[in-house]
């Protein structure tokens, strides 16, 4: 794992969409997050778009996961999330971003019909991941299988308390949802997660200098050989080695 830590948010969104930017101009096969982590990367994308011509059109992307049993059209579903956040402000061809159904009769083909779309696409380029305070990735909660494939699961109290905030009540919030595997995410050729603020902290920690568990599915990480871990100081503070990812990073930079 390559870990950077950076003072703010902002900071982390210019340096993450530097990392993109050179996959987006080999027309690679993006893996995108929602929620609140990849905001200003997007941002730092849309105007690379915007003022530097960066084109996503040769791009196709695929999201991570989506709640189940709402209407596609909610405004908090996934599929509305990504484009109003990115690709509705950057060239990419809507039918090349693809997600999860959010009403699908049968997930389980829904589940197979993602799985072989992704693999027809010749797989995910670069990957990029947020995490819950629970250390989930995607929506694989603790105790997901470390080898798990895509399909639907039950969202854990926790992933539906910190998602309250997107909806009017807890109440309103779905209780199941339809994510990539652990396995699934792991066969991206590179990671790039992001954590920021001081919420994330325990899962971060439990991340890098955990034990491999899937307690903490984010752990699985540790078993991928292109990962880089984006941090800002607040979701650093739990890392007993801060000091040393922090002159690592000032010796290569
Ligand atoms: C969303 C996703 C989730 C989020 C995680 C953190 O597509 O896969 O794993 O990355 O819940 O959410 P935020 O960024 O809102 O704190």
């Amino acid at each position: 794992m390559e870990i950077f830590i950076r003072r703010t948010a902002n900071e982390i969104g210019d340096f993450a969409a530097n990392m993109i930017e050179p996959f987006v101009k080999q027309g690679a096969t993006l893996g995108l997050a929602t929620g609140s982590t990849p905001s200003p990367t997007y941002q730092a994308l849309i105007r690379k778009h915007r003022e530097e011509g960066l084109s996503f059109a040769d791009c196709d992307a695929f999201l991570l996961d989506e709640y189940y049993g709402i209407d596609q059209h909610h405004e908090q579903s996934y599929w509305s999330t990504i484009r109003r956040e990115l690709t509705a402000s950057i060239d990419i061809d809507d039918a090349a971003v693809h997600s999860l159904s959010s009403s699908a009769a049968d997930p389980e083909q829904e589940a197979a019909t993602y799985e072989s779309m992704m693999k027809d696409a010749g797989g995910v380029d670069i990957q990029l991941l947020g995490i819950g305070a629970n250390g989930h990735i995607a929506f694989n909660e603790p105790t997901s299988s470390l080898s798990s494939r895509t399909r639907l699961i039950d969202l854990r109290p926790r992933t539906i308390a910190d998602n309250a905030r997107f909806f009017d009540s807890e109440d309103e919030v779905p209780r199941q949802a339809m994510t990539q595997g652990i396995g699934t995410i792991l066969e991206a050729k590179k990671i790039l997660l992001i954590a920021t603020g001081a919420a994330k902290a325990e899962a971060v920690q439990a991340m890098i200098e955990g034990p491999l568990s899937s307690f903490c599915p984010a752990s699985s990480l540790q078993m991928h050989n292109d990962v880089c871990i984006l941090l800002d100081e607040a979701a650093a503070s739990g890392l007993g080695d801060v000091e040393f990812y922090k002159e690592i990073d000032a010796y290569w930079r």
